[in-house]
């Protein structure tokens, strides 16, 4: 049976449509990779499941819950938790304050501060951060950032994780630590994760199925090997047309 539930979701921002009729179920334990483009709608897709944006049409299910309309905070509680691409670490707070702030919100949130503080000091070894935890958020490395932006979402308890490109912008040796992280962290904690990721490889890696999502249309879903090499995905990431290509209308 599936934990997570999207369907038929459309989301427009006035005349643009970032999401046309996307339609995906996720199972326990899962590990799903978003693939597709700058622009094609995947931070979109997170901010609609976070609850932090309406869908203009469609549902969103979460383990029989109707999610849509909940505010971030209901949706958290409920066990879904989501990174941000654009890290957003309270700058001025230690790595430590920062993941204990966390750990007091969300799904299991914590009795008090010193079992948050517990917690966080778990968390931030689980992701190789133990060395930063007095440092102030806003001094660290983006490698650093990216993990404690992990650290947070993981301290609300989820069971559903969303990694918007915590990989970005990293280096391959980072990239192997980070992809390290989310095994440890999914196997850990029994997690289902949704990531997306623009480093092809790690997601290729990492992801149990993959859904390729182009222009706000879901165009591919299969296993990564499958993915690699389906002619429309091609297309629209290549500009090759492969034999058996279906002609959409358009195109990219
Ligand atoms: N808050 C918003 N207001 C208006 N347009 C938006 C907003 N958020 C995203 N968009 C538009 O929706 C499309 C998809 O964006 P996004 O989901 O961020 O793509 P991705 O994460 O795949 O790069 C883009 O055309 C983007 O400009
Ligand atoms: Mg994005």
């Amino acid at each position: 049976m599936s934990l997570l539930d999207i369907r038929e979701v459309t989301k427009s921002f006035g005349g643009v449509q970032a999401l046309r009729g996307i339609s995906f179920s996720v199972a326990r334990d899962e590990i799903v990779g978003i693939m597709g483009a700058n622009g094609a709608g995947k931070t979109t897709l997170f901010a609609l499941i976070a609850g932090h944006s309406r869908p203009s049409n469609g549902e969103i299910v979460f383990d029989g819950q109707r999610l849509n309309g909940l505010r971030p905070d209901r949706v958290c509680r409920a066990g879904v938790a989501r990174t941000f691409q654009i890290v957003r670490p309270l700058r001025g707070l230690t790595a430590l304050e920062n993941v204990s702030t966390a750990a007091l919100f969300g799904a299991t949130p914590a009795a008090g501060r010193k079992e948050a503080e517990e917690r966080a000091v778990a968390i931030l070894a689980q992701v190789g951060l133990s060395d930063h935890a007095a440092q102030m958020a806003g001094t660290l490395t983006l490698a650093a950032q990216k993990k404690l932006e992990v650290a947070k979402a993981l301290a609300t308890g989820p069971r559903v994780l969303l990694l918007d490109e915590v990989m970005a912008g990293l280096t391959p040796s980072e990239v192997e630590v980070m992809l390290d992280i989310v095994r440890d962290i999914k196997a850990r904690y029994g997690l289902t994760v949704l990531i997306i990721e623009h480093v092809m490889r790690a997601l290729m890696e990492i992801s149990e199925r993959i859904i390729v999502i182009h222009h706000g249309e879901k165009i591919a879903e299969g296993k990564p090997a499958d993915i690699a090499k389906d002619a429309d995905v091609q297309t629209a990431y290549l500009g090759k047309r492969g034999p058996g290509h279906r002609d959409r209308g358009g195109g990219p």
